[in-house]
């Protein structure tokens, strides 16, 4: 076995006293260990007697001064499962009867598909690994990359493959890191799956030996599968998870590409996650002396159950992720035009309605698709990035700055990767499209997606976004993406041309797509810091953790109706911040068909970033007048909603009985715990039965609450059947002033009656 050596690059770790928890502990040797310690986990790994780097640990955290037994190769089974089939890998390369997925797969120059990977050397920060492996005979070399964020209870892993040979070798599957726990057979996993406009949906199953893969192909996330994860366990009380208790283990990667993420249960029971670029279609040639970097994979561990693994989730995205956190700034109530007009939008129709948005108390105005080119309807105009003159004859100018008079900032919706047939830009350069020599460019939506690997197509799509907000006082990009990829070619790759094709080269476009995209996100931003941009594609089919480094808030999702959106806001929760969730309130009856009162649809969409898409000229007077108090209301609470905890009183999955009326609620709980907010929302009730008594969470047990119930507008005349035609009741007539340990203990009870009734509760702290 080779002798290994280590570099200890920060000697300070030797110098720490034996007690004190640092975020990374290294314990020297020949065959060394890390501790990893992140908020309310610890992460263990060392390597192994035959220089293996092996998974040791991922659980509650350790005591300081605890130590695990030296790694050691697990042996094998049976001639069918040798050693890297009952080893718990920490980055398992195909090779050496490797038969579960592998976090790394490639083709030497010689021929040779294996790789078997041995410590090297490592570089230890105070908050940061990076283990160097090298293979056993092809000059291939894989850094390990750990970063702990103790604060936020939260490690990132993420890989290099360095080329350090003299002839090119070629990725077939590269992931950010395999996740190990052992072997059980109660592990259940939670995953989130989706169409567009139906986002969102949360499942839970119980694993059994084999992979289950959520994934897209798409070239972008895709509203099909979100990469988030969760693995909880069915064992009986007391140690099953629920939403308030139980183990849970669960991460997300940050790629805005084609993923993959596959979680497998061995035969023999072990639990391995490996995900990363999606190996489907996939290739990436080393050259001589390159690199490859896979996207960060972010995990944590909780014993507190499903909600606190979304709650620590949260707070790392706002203090770690977003493109202003720590502290990220509230998000402004929004106007969009895009369900009031559609792409009829014009001068005198967007100035109607920026007065009538203002007068609401709205802050941010935003004009949707079709100000541009030849845009009247989806046929046109993506890719001619000019304002349409006969719609805007004095530019934008004249609207901007009557939004800014109004004492909004103004927004302004792009679709920059895509390009019509019928536009200026296709007829200039039909070569910047993706497509395949000879074959059809399949259209989705009248439109092709630009090839944003391409360097030129990269610097034209900064250039023009960079001219638009340079040009115009703009705040904000609702930065859209319409459809998926379908002929992915790139006949002038690296080491390809249209003469000489090379497959291989041309699919390192799923890489070189997303990093230009990137790149454009982060020079945008570098360039203009005011300004602030929302992900959307066709809803949320491009929500991650790549896109939210770069984009303050995401449109989750097309469908509006309140009902849906319950179920939508649920699972979204359940890996992204509230605050990151846009949610508009719009015309009722819905694209199902369904209507809502207005009251119900502000204050679901008061979940997240309120915004309003309603056509504002439909409205009534009562109804106007409602609308501006409601958002009022929010904005007493926007804090609180966008920066607190979340805690999910009662999702919207639980009524699935018949005998039970459908219920949900949320509580947020403000940083400072001085304020904390109740939406109770009724979508159905059967047999007349009372709202479920709602226990609290997060109160300080010893603190006294006064209870703020939300007052309806006046304007909002609902009587009640349920009460005899009468005015309804007051949803909440419990006491003024109520003590933490009761809220949380005994519960609130509310008057909440028929279909699609809603009502808010604001706590105040009084004391202590
Ligand atoms: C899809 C988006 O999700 C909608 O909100 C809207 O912006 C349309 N595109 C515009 O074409």
């Amino acid at each position: 076995m080779r002798r290994h050596h280590y570099v200890l690059a920060s000697l300070c770790l030797l110098a720490v006293p034996a007690l004190a928890q640092q975020p990374i502990v290294q314990t020297p040797g020949d065959h060394p260990q890390w501790t990893l310690t992140a908020g309310a986990t610890s992460y263990v790994l060392g390597v192994n007697n035959v220089g293996m780097v092996q998974s040791l640990y991922w659980g509650p955290k350790l005591a300081a001064n605890a130590s695990l037994p030296p790694a050691r190769e697990h042996p094998e089974r049976s001639s069918f499962d040798g050693p890297l089939m009952t080893t718990p890998l920490e980055y398992p390369a195909f090779g050496a009867g490797l038969f579960t997925e592998p976090a790394l797969k490639l083709s030497s120059p010689n021929g040779d598909r294996t790789l078997v990977l041995l410590y090297k050397s490592v570089n230890v920060t105070p908050d940061s690994l990076d283990i160097t492996l090298v293979d056993k005979v092809q000059p291939i070399q894989v850094h390990l990359l750990y970063k702990v964020f103790a604060q936020q209870g939260i490690i990132s892993r993420s890989s290099r493959i360095d080329n350090f040979g003299k002839a090119p070798a070629v990725i077939e599957q590269a992931a950010s890191a395999t996740w190990n726990l052992p072997a059980a057979t109660d592990y259940q996993w939670s995953w989130l799956t989706g169409q567009w406009g139906g986002e969102w949906q949360l499942h839970t199953e119980h694993l059994h030996p084999g992979a289950q893969l959520i994934e897209s192909r798409r070239g972008s996330t895709g509203h099909q599968a979100n990469p988030w994860f969760a693995i909880s366990r069915a064992a009986p009380a007391p140690d099953r998870t629920t939403e308030t208790s139980g183990p849970v283990w669960f991460g997300e990667l940050g790629w805005s590409g084609s993923w993959r993420l596959t979680v497998e249960q061995t035969g023999l029971n072990a639990l391995r996650i490996t995900g990363g670029y999606n190996p489907f279609d996939f290739a990436y040639t080393l050259k001589p002396g390159e690199s490859l970097e896979t996207p960060p994979f972010y995990a944590g561990y909780t014993s507190r159950g499903q909600g606190e693994a979304s709650r620590i989730l949260h707070r790392f995205q706002r203090e770690v992720i977003l493109p202003t956190h720590p502290d990220p700034k509230p998000r402004p109530i929004l106007y969009n035009s895009w369900e009031a007009t559609t792409f009829a939008v014009d001068e005198s129709g967007q100035l109607a309605l920026a007065e009538k948005a203002a007068a609401l108390g709205v802050e941010r105005f935003v004009m949707d698709d079709g100000w541009f080119g030849q845009r009247k309807d989806d046929h046109a105009g993506l890719g001619d990035w000019t304002v349409n003159p006969t719609k805007f004859p004095h530019g934008l100018k004249p609207v901007v700055d009557r939004v800014h008079a109004l004492g909004m900032d103004f927004g302004l919706w792009v679709e920059p990767e895509m390009v019509n047939p019928d536009s200026d830009l296709y007829r200039k350069h039909p070569d910047w499209v993706m497509s395949f020599p000879g074959r059809q460019r399949t259209e989705e939506r009248n439109q092709l997606v630009l090839n944003l690997a391409r360097s030129d197509v990269r610097d034209y799509v900064f250039s023009f976004l960079d001219q638009l907000v340079s040009e115009n006082d703009i705040a904000f990009l609702k930065w859209d993406y319409n459809r998926n990829w379908s002929e992915p070619g790139w006949d002038t790759a690296p080491g390809s041309t249209p003469a000489h094709p090379n497959p291989t080269a041309e699919k390192e476009i799923y890489v070189r797509y997303v990093q230009n995209l990137y790149d454009i996100l982060k020079r945008l931003r570098a360039k203009h810091p005011n300004l602030e941009i929302e992900s959307c594609s066709g809803g949320g089919g491009r929500v991650d953790l790549g896109i939210l480094r770069y984009t303050d808030e995401v449109w989750p999702s097309d469908n509006t109706d309140a009902l849906d959106r319950l179920l939508i806001q649920d699972g979204f929760t359940h890996a992204y911040a509230p605050e990151t969730m846009v949610a508009w309130v719009t015309d009722v009856p819905n694209f199902n068909g369904r209507s809502t009162p207005l009251q119900f649809r502000f204050l679901v969409a008061m979940q997240g970033a309120l915004g309003v898409g309603a056509n504002l000229n439909k409205l009534s007077p009562a109804e106007l007048a409602e609308a501006k108090h409601l958002i009022a209301f929010y904005k007493q609470v926007r804090t609180t909603v966008q920066h607190g905890a979340l805690y999910r009183l009662l999702p919207p999955q639980n009524s699935e009985s018949s005998a039970h009326s459908e219920s949900s609620a949320v509580q947020y709980v403000s940083t400072d715990g001085a304020q904390s907010l109740v939406l109770a929302y009724l979508q159905s009730q059967h047999f007349g039965l009372a709202y479920p008594t709602l226990r609290l969470e997060g109160l300080d047990p010893n603190a006294t609450y006064r209870v703020r119930p939300y007052t309806p507008a006046a304007s909002n005349t609902a009587a009640s059947p349920y009460e005899g035609g009468q005015p309804k009741r007051p949803a909440y007539t419990g006491p003024e002033t109520v003590s933490g340990s009761v809220l949380m203990g005994a519960g609130l009870d509310l008057n909440l009656h028929g279909d699609l009734d809603a009502t808010a509760l604001i706590l105040e702290r009084v004391a202590p």
